[in-house]
């Protein structure tokens, strides 16, 4: 999704407004562009496609200004044209903004602002706000606070603003509701972002702007104000991100380092939560007794998340008896969700900034049911809209395909439902004792399992141009295919369906042909002579099997098989999903493709 940078300080401001664009590029975007203040008003500077159109644009031009800002955009209003990229402009470049977000009543603005004189140069929403701003700086006798106060009142949607006034040379203001927008404090000069890693290189030291509220930022200073223009106080916040977690530390891209990242971000994640083998969940704010009395989970998320849900179903339904429900986010908000009188509602993500997510949390709290946000990134929104928050620590996730939040994710839920299992009486101490331990293993079986990446890389380049993959499994199997389909899509562009492994043969078998790829993941050997026999039917319509099994399972039938440790069936997704995840990669990488960043899609998607 869109990005947006900002810098006032004594450098110029073009190098560092570049390099913070460049570290918001895998959140996904179409164009790009920068105002950098001049004597006399702004260089505005925008090209389509990649950053390197700008950078090209930008590399003879002299621009010295110390005051600037930049902002990557993902289309929504509008193609993704040099006219719609921003920063934009009200007439005679008076207001400069660059905006993430979606402001849902902008039609009906622009024509009442046509109404007044203004013109339209593009198709999109924030060329309305530059306007509307405009027109309110005209109404307050050119006070830029009192201005974007009636901007917020006015508009209905998501912002994060940042804006530049010709008339005030020293100054960047910013604006935001529903959208993340940071200040980074420095000596001598202030920075602004939509996400940490912007400007991780000059500063640790960040305001998170709140929902309605703004902030005047000079080279010396940062005044907050709320809505009504009142001066308010916020706290300094030092991140603990460094550096290295933003680069690739000598992998060829992003995903792959992160899916080795993948046990230590596990491990932390566990440690977290766990001493001296028992679960202790204080650091959410979550009591024991509080968990008893929970009758029924609602669990929402969207792709990769609501597949984290999807898994957790089984577990939470195995160890605690408990009703669970999943749902999509971007469902659940529209349908009539029926949360019953002592549900929990639990909200998964990454970002913590999905607009569908934070929407149907925002519903669920309507019907006053408690609410935990599994949530990686510290200080989103999610996780400052719930009551109680379990972080996963996976660190920063940069590829766009989810990898190592998502393991982090289980892990984190694994431990809820023991948690919930103990707490309403459903486990004892030797079993809880032994799912503790199965947990704790994971780490160290992924790395097994990482050793043998050459393997999967080959199994890979056999399969490079098939035109489509089946996925299917049965129970947690299913939800791990679900998974896996969705990596191999997202970054191989190869079409991908997961299917519940009993389902393929009402409707869907009719698609296998001669060559099809069917994948089968079986880790439970309860119901391993099921799937086979699924499998089996495909195989008989011409498909190729590729089998991944944990240990225990043999097959007669596969044509491939990658097997992955013994581990407890209720937590074999953790392992199953990492040889998955691999062969998505490659798939990619053989096809060519931008794996970090694939096509059309956006990191965290903050629009609905
Ligand atoms: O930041 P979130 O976890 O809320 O994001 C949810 C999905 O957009 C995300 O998981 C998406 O499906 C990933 N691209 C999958 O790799």
């Amino acid at each position: 999704m869109c990005g947006i940078v900002g810098y006032i300080g004594n450098k110029p401001a073009k190098d560092i407004l570049l390099n913070g664009l460049s570290k918001l590029e895998y959140r996904g975007y179409d164009s790009a562009g920068v105002a950098i203040r001049n004597e006399n008003g702004f260089d505005i500077i925008k090209s389509k496609g990649k950053l390197e159109n700008l950078k090209n644009k930008l590399k003879d031009k002299n621009l010295f200004g110390t005051c600037g800002i930049g902002h990557t955009r993902w289309a929504t209003h509008g193609e993704p044209t040099e006219f719609n990229a921003h920063p934009h402009n009200s007439y005679n470049e008076n207001v400069v903004v660059v905006h993430n977000g979606i402001i849902e009543n902008y039609l009906e603005i622009k024509e009442k602002l046509v109404t007044y004189g203004y013109t339209f140069y593009s198709q999109t929403d924030t060329e309305v706000i530059a306007k509307l701003i405009d027109f309110y700086l005209n109404e307050t006798n050119q006070n830029p606070i009192q201005a974007i106060s009636k901007f917020m009142l006015r508009v209905t949607g998501s912002y994060a603003l940042a804006i530049m006034f010709k008339n005030l040379k020293d100054e960047i203001y910013v604006a935001r509701k529903d959208s993340p927008l940071i200040i980074g404090i420095c000596n001598n000069e202030n920075f602004i972002a939509s996400d940490v890693p912007a400007i991780l290189r000059y500063t640790k030291d960040v305001y998170y702007l709140d929902n309605y509220q703004m902030a005047k930022i000079s080279t010396n200073s940062t005044i907050f104000y709320n809505i009504d223009g009142m001066e308010v106080k916020k706290k300094l916040t030092h991140i603990q991100m460094d550096l290295s977690s933003a680069e690739k530390n000598g992998f060829e891209h992003f995903m792959l380092k992160e899916i080795h990242e993948q046990p230590e971000a596990i491990e932390k994640t566990i440690k977290s939560l766990v001493k001296n083998e028992d679960i202790f969940l204080d650091r959410t704010g979550i009591t024991n007794d509080f968990l008893s009395k929970i009758e029924n989970i609602f669990i929402i998320g969207c792709g990769s998340a609501y597949h984290v849900g999807i898994t957790l179903k089984y577990v939470f339904e195995k160890l605690a008896n408990i009703n669970v429900q999943v749902d999509f986010a971007s469902e659940f908000r529209y349908r009539n969700p029926v949360l019953l009188k002592n549900t929990l509602l639990i909200v998964i993500s990454q970002s913590g900034e999905t607009a569908d997510s934070l929407a149907g949390l925002k519903e669920a709290k309507k019907q006053k049911v408690p609410t935990l946000g599994i949530v990686n990134v510290v200080g989103s929104s999610i996780a400052r809209e719930v009551d109680y928050v379990l972080y996963t620590l996976a660190g920063p996730e940069i590829s766009v395909a989810t990898t190592k939040a998502y393991s982090a994710q289980l892990v984190a839920g694994y431990l809820l439902a023991i948690k919930l299992a103990e707490c309403k009486n459903k486990i004892n101490q030797i079993t809880r004792k032994e799912l503790i331990k199965d947990v704790i293993e994971i780490p160290d079986k992924i790395s097994v399992i990482l050793k043998r990446q050459n393997e999967i890389q080959m199994l890979s380049s056999k399969f490079v141009n098939v035109k489509n993959i089946f996925l299917i499994g049965r129970n947690i199997d299913y939800a791990v295919v679900l998974e896996g389909s969705l990596k191999m899509k997202e970054v191989s562009y190869i079409h991908t369906e997961a299917y519940p492994a009993g389902e393929l043969k009402h409707g869907t078998i009719s698609l296998i042909e001669n060559n099809s790829l069917v994948i089968g993941s079986i880790s439970n050997i309860n119901l391993a002579e099921k799937t086979f026999s699924n499998m089996l039917e495909t195989k008989s319509r011409g498909a190729i099997l590729l089998g991944f099994l944990t240990k225990d399972i043999r097959s007669t039938i596969c044509d491939y098989v990658f097997e992955v440790p013994q581990i407890n069936p209720l937590f074999a997704n953790s392992l199953v999903i990492v040889p998955m995840q691999i062969m998505s990669y490659y798939l990619s990488v053989l096809k060519g493709n931008d794996v970090d960043k694939p096509r059309n899609l956006a990191k965290s998607v903050t629009v609905e």
